[in-house]
């Protein structure tokens, strides 16, 4: 029988394994172990894609699908999650069809001009997270990359094949002109830093998307920063976990790491 301390003893030991192996070895046994640590990636088309289900079912409707590829080559992130109060965690924001009916949340663009409007039930509760996915088919043809929606969302911005909007109310908008490049070296000798672009950043996001509830506002304070928390969803886990390039993509961020 196993118990829970021999459990742990174990799992210590495979850790310790893995620090040796990794310093024998430099990045490459770091890189295999983390990436088993990884949750499985959906399909490309799948990526980003989330049920709401808070009321629904308990309604006798199906949960709602919602695809961020779909919404983000239209829309920058901050349309959604600043301006319209919709936080980053599936099943948070309080959405109600009142609400939407009142021009909140998918109401503000979902009014029949916009886009489709809310008499369409079905489109929205298909209770399916694969719904859309024949349209990705369909999509122009991007720059790619390996993980993900496999659609390098960067390049396909600068090169124009993508225009999101930044703003609903343009005249309440001016785009930040912080563009600081950091370098953030990590805490293990033998891997190389991560970069972080702030302005690219900027351009989906506000400044109060991380700070100061993901990182300090000061290069090297923030505690606890490193990947096993990433992979929870913290720090640059917010986003590189399920919509923007997933944390598998390790040369994106570590561009020296040998892998
Ligand atoms: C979204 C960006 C991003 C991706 C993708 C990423 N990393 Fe990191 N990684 C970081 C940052 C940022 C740090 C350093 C944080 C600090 O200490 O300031 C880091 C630190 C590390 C460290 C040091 C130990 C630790 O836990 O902090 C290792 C090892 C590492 N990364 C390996 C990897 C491997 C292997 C991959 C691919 C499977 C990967 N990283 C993918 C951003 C990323
Ligand atoms: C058209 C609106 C819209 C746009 C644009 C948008 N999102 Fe979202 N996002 C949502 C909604 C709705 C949810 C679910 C919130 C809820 O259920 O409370 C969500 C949830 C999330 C989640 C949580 C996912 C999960 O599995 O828990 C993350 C992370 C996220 N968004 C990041 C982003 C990023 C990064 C961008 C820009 C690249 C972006 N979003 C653009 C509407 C949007
Ligand atoms: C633009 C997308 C969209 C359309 C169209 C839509 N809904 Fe919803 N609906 C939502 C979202 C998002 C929620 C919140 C999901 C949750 O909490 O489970 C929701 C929630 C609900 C709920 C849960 C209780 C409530 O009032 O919030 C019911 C019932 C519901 N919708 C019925 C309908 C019916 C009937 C139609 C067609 C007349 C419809 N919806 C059209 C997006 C939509
Ligand atoms: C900022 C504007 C905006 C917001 C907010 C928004 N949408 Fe959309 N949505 C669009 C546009 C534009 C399209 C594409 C045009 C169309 O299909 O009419 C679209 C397409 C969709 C589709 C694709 C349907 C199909 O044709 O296959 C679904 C489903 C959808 N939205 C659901 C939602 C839900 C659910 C919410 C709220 C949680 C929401 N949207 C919030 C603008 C928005
Ligand atoms: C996507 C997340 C994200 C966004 C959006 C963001 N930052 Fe940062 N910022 C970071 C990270 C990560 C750090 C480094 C924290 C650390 O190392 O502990 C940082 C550090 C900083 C620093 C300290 C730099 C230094 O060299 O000490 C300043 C100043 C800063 N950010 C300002 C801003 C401003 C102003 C905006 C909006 C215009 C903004 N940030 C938007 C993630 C972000
Ligand atoms: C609030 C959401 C959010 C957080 C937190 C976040 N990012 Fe990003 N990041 C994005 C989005 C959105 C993009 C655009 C590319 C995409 O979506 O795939 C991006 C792009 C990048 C790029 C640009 C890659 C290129 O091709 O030029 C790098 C590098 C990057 N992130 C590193 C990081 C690191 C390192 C952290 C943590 C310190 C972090 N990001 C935290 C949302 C986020």
């Amino acid at each position: 029988m196993k118990t829970g301390t021999e459990s742990r003893s174990q799992r210590r030991f495979m850790v310790l394994m893995m620090f040796s192996l990794f310093f024998l070895t430099g990045g490459i046994a770091a890189a295999q172990w983390f990436e088993e640590q990884l949750p499985p990636l959906l399909p490309p088309p799948q990526y980003g894609n989330i049920l709401i289900n808070r009321n629904s079912v308990k309604s006798d409707m199906l949960p709602v699908s919602f695809s961020h590829w779909i919404h983000r080559s239209k829309y920058t992130c901050r349309v959604c999650h600043t301006e319209l109060e919709i936080d980053m965690k599936v099943n948070s924001t309080e959405i109600t069809m009142d609400k939407i009916g009142k021009g909140q949340y998918c109401g503000a663009c979902h009014d029949g001009e916009t886009a489709f409007g809310q008499e369409e039930c079905q489109k929205c509760h298909t209770g399916d997270i694969a719904a859309g996915s024949d349209k990705f088919k369909k999509l122009p043809s991007l720059p790619k990359t390996g993980f993900g929606n496999r659609i390098d969302w960067v390049e396909a911005w600068k090169k124009k094949l993508i225009k999101p909007k930044k703003a609903l109310r343009p005249g309440e908008y001016s785009p930040p002109t912080f563009k600081k490049f950091l370098t953030l070296q990590a805490e293990w000798n033998n891997i190389p830093p991560s970069i972080f672009p702030h302005d690219i950043h900027n351009s989906w996001l506000d400044c109060s998307s991380c700070h100061p509830d993901v990182f300090n506002i000061k290069l090297k304070t923030t505690k606890h920063f490193l990947m096993t928390k990433m992979f929870e969803g913290k720090f640059c886990g917010a986003c590189h976990l399920n919509v923007a390039f997933p944390l598998n993509d390790c040369k994106r961020c570590h561009p020296a790491i040998n892998r």
